[in-house]
């Protein structure tokens, strides 16, 4: 039987960081994060965490890690979980989403994605709904021992037909799907983390 968030013992709010793979102003990719965001159940709280500012990942700086670096990995730290929306480069994710996960991943050995619940949403305009893009993301936080929430999987397809000019859901399906990938998220980031809110709590 599936146990959800509202069964389980309220200890606090589940805490999620949102990371959208587009630069671009007017992303659909963030236009879908913001909609999906919107219908987070009670008790999981989303916030964006920017990445449009973070220098290239360089081996040479981890001695003095740039600011905007260290701001970038205390946010992460901070969080239960982390939900990766991208779009689709040349059937891959784009370079700033790799960054910003490399900068998260060092130095080498830090704990910071190590065992952090994650979800992948894929956006594109066309019929494939980013399928590249959400396997190559996926291949990635294999090797950082992040367990990506399999099912339900999330390609948005034809993305830009869901949304009005304001970036208001008008499809009734992508309205429902949306609540209930991030009932499945909570659920799902509920279920790897319980142990470590139980035990902050006594
Ligand atoms: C460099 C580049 C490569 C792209 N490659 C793909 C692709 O492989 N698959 C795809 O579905 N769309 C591809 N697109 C189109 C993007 O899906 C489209 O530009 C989309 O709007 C980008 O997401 P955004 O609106 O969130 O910025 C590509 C766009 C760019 C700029």
């Amino acid at each position: 039987m599936t146990q959800h968030t509202q069964d389980l013992p309220p200890v606090r709010a589940l805490r999620v960081a949102v990371i959208v793979g587009s630069l671009r102003r007017d992303s659909t990719t963030r236009r879908i994060a913001r909609a999906a965001m919107a219908r987070a159940p009670r008790g999981m709280q989303c916030d964006v965490v920017d990445i449009g500012d973070l220098p290239h990942f360089n081996q040479d700086l981890e001695h003095e890690p740039p600011a905007a670096w260290m701001t970038f990995r205390q946010a992460i730290a901070a969080v239960d979980g982390v939900l990766f929306f991208t779009p689709e480069y040349n059937r891959s994710f784009p370079g700033c989403l790799k960054n910003a996960i490399d900068i998260g991943g060092r130095p080498h050995g830090s704990a910071l994605w190590n065992g952090m619940p994650a979800g992948i949403v894929s956006v594109s305009p066309h019929a494939l709904g980013g399928f590249g893009a959400n396997h190559a993301l996926r291949q990635t936080l294999v090797y950082l021992n992040m367990p990506a929430m399999q099912q339900p999987e999330a390609y948005i397809a034809m993305a830009e037909t869901l949304m009005d000019a304001a970036g208001t859901v008008t499809r009734a399906t992508t309205d429902k799907f949306l609540r209930q990938y991030m009932q499945a998220f909570a659920d799902w980031v509920h279920l790897l983390r319980s142990p470590v809110l139980v035990a902050a709590a006594t």
